[in-house]
């Protein structure tokens, strides 16, 4: 990967649609690609205004405005699905190549005017799935004739499947699926290539299982994990190919299982001499000495002070419950979860 800083060129680029998603993702990404921001369209004026004036940028509040008043290369669209046909027809037809956020639309026959528009133009969903490096890693594996080919894909995620689905369609509804489905489903296309059938069964409670029959024979399962919880971890991938399996945890957890000589009856180690066999493994490490462990003087401080307290409490008092260990702390548990990451418990 290059950096922006590296590019001789940069590519003249708008943002339209100036929300929380821009604003937490898309424009801190900006400053790694060969971009130049030129201009941030919202319709709302104060948004576009602040959001513009943050990042050196001229607002507007019209894509109408903003095509005709800036020489630009492409556009970055993240409004929502009920309005992305629409915005990226205009940008197409306005000559620009188009990133679009996901959902690109609520039906599939609006993604077809959107291509029909499209012409030479460049153009890509920002089907996150599909870009993660898990998801490079089991592209690079796969494709080796030694692990190929693809026998089938199992993803599990927290979802359901509207149960009057045609009626959703109808009225256009936004439901879970159309928002987050589309991220399961990416990463399965982006690794699993093109689809010849679906059929789903979807559970009395919710929940349920997406089943996707590739055209290259490989199968792929979907379990709508409905009543998962949806915060961390959220989610979960394997792909099954020649004698080995590959992992994806969670988005950060990369394994790959190639599976250990073995003997039935007469192999007596999983974890057998060399290092052509077994787990390889790519995890996302935090620094020892950085991140939440800035925080533990902060906290031993306050927990020195809590137990000081106690100890005062416990002079004045007769009582022989909750008796504090007046030699020392006897355990640390320092909890460095996704939720809690300068807990301190002791
Ligand atoms: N990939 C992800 O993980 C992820 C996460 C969150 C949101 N999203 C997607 O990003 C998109 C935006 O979501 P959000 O949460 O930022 O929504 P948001 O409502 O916060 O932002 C949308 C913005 O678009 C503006 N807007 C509406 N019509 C417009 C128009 N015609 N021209 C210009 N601006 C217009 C609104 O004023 C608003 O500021 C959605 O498609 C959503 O699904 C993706």
């Amino acid at each position: 990967m290059s950096y922006q800083r590296e590019f001789p060129r940069r590519l003249k680029v708008a943002l339209v649609g100036a929300g929380s998603h821009s604003y937490r993702n898309l424009l801190p990404a900006m400053n790694f690609l060969p971009v130049t921001l030129v201009a941030v369209c919202d319709i709302n004026e104060s948004l576009a205004a602040a959001t513009a004036r943050q990042y050196g940028a001229t607002a507007y509040s019209s894509t109408r405005d903003l095509y005709a008043r800036e020489a630009l290369d492409a556009v970055f669209i993240a409004v929502s699905p009920y309005l992305h046909p629409q915005l990226a027809c205009e940008a197409f037809d306005a000559h620009l190549h188009v990133w679009l956020e996901k959902p690109p639309a609520i039906r599939a026959d609006e993604v077809k005017e959107m291509i029909l528009h499209r012409g030479e133009r460049i153009s890509v969903v920002g089907f996150k799935k599909a870009f993660m490096p898990g998801t490079e890693k089991a592209l690079e594996i796969f494709a080796d004739p030694q692990h190929a080919p693809i026998r089938s894909i199992l993803a599990e995620y927290p979802m359901s499947i509207p149960a009057d689905g045609e009626r959703v369609l109808r009225e256009r509804e936004f439901t879970n699926w159309l928002g987050n489905g589309c991220h399961p489903l990416s990463f399965m296309l982006a690794v699993g290539g093109a689809v010849r059938a679906v059929c789903v069964h979807r559970g009395a409670h919710g929940g349920g299982v997406c089943v996707l029959e590739f055209t290259s024979g490989a199968i792929g399962t979907l379990h709508l994990a409905d009543g998962g919880n949806s915060t961390q971890p959220l989610e979960r991938y394997s792909v099954f190919g020649k004698d080995c399996q590959l992992v994806i945890d969670n988005s950060s957890r990369v394994i790959f299982q190639r599976g250990i000589p073995f003997a039935y009856g007469q192999t007596t180690s999983h974890v057998p001499a060399g290092m052509e066999s077994g787990a390889v493994v790519a995890v996302t490490l935090q620094a020892a000495d950085k991140g939440d462990t800035t925080t533990m003087d902060a906290t031993l401080i306050e927990a020195g002070m809590a137990v000081a307290e106690l100890v005062v409490e416990q002079a004045e008092s007769h009582s022989e419950e909750n008796k504090i260990n007046l030699h020392g702390i006897d355990e640390l548990v320092a909890d460095k979860g996704y939720l809690s990451l300068s807990l301190i418990h002791i």
